[in-house]
């Protein structure tokens, strides 16, 4: 069976020039609880993957998206793998309206930059992406 596709995003303050990243802290299932992540969520069958981004950051966060650039896998992957079974695509993204609000999925979320992003604890195949994420980042 293919692989679930999960997509997220790194909601930055700059889409040319990100100092920020959005970071918000899980609420479940109990054994990711209290763990960080790209806000995110799975591709609905038959839904195009940028909308199901659009829809998810709606649902949880309360946000309308710009979305930019793709934040590439390395080597040829299709996306960044997660546990057996999914597979995540990310994208580069600001907040088009509204402001960043924890919903249900969250109960907490926080912007960080360079210097103080891997102070959280970041749902471990998340880990890689900050990696990437970090080195793209300018200087606050
Ligand atoms: O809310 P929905 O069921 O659509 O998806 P989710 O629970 O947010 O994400 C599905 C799975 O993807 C989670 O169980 C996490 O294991 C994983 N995930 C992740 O590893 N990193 C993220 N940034 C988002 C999701």
């Amino acid at each position: 069976m293919a692989d679930q596709l999960v997509v997220a995003a790194v909601l930055v303050d700059d889409l040319s020039a990100p100092t920020r990243a959005l970071a918000a802290r899980r609420t479940r299932p109990e054994s990711l609880a209290g763990r960080w992540e790209l806000p995110g969520g799975k591709v609905e069958p038959g839904e195009d993957p940028v909308a199901a981004l659009r829809r998810e950051l709606r649902e949880e966060l309360e946000v309308d998206l710009e979305v930019g650039a793709e934040l590439e896998a390395p080597g040829s992957l299709p996306g960044w793998p997660l546990t057996a079974g999914l597979v995540m695509r990310v994208w580069w993204c600001a907040v088009a309206s509204g402001e960043a609000h924890a919903g249900e999925a969250h109960d907490a979320l926080a912007w960080v930059d360079a210097a103080s992003i891997n102070d959280l604890a970041w749902l471990t195949p998340d880990l890689p992406v900050v990696d990437a994420i970090v080195a793209r980042l300018a200087p606050a």
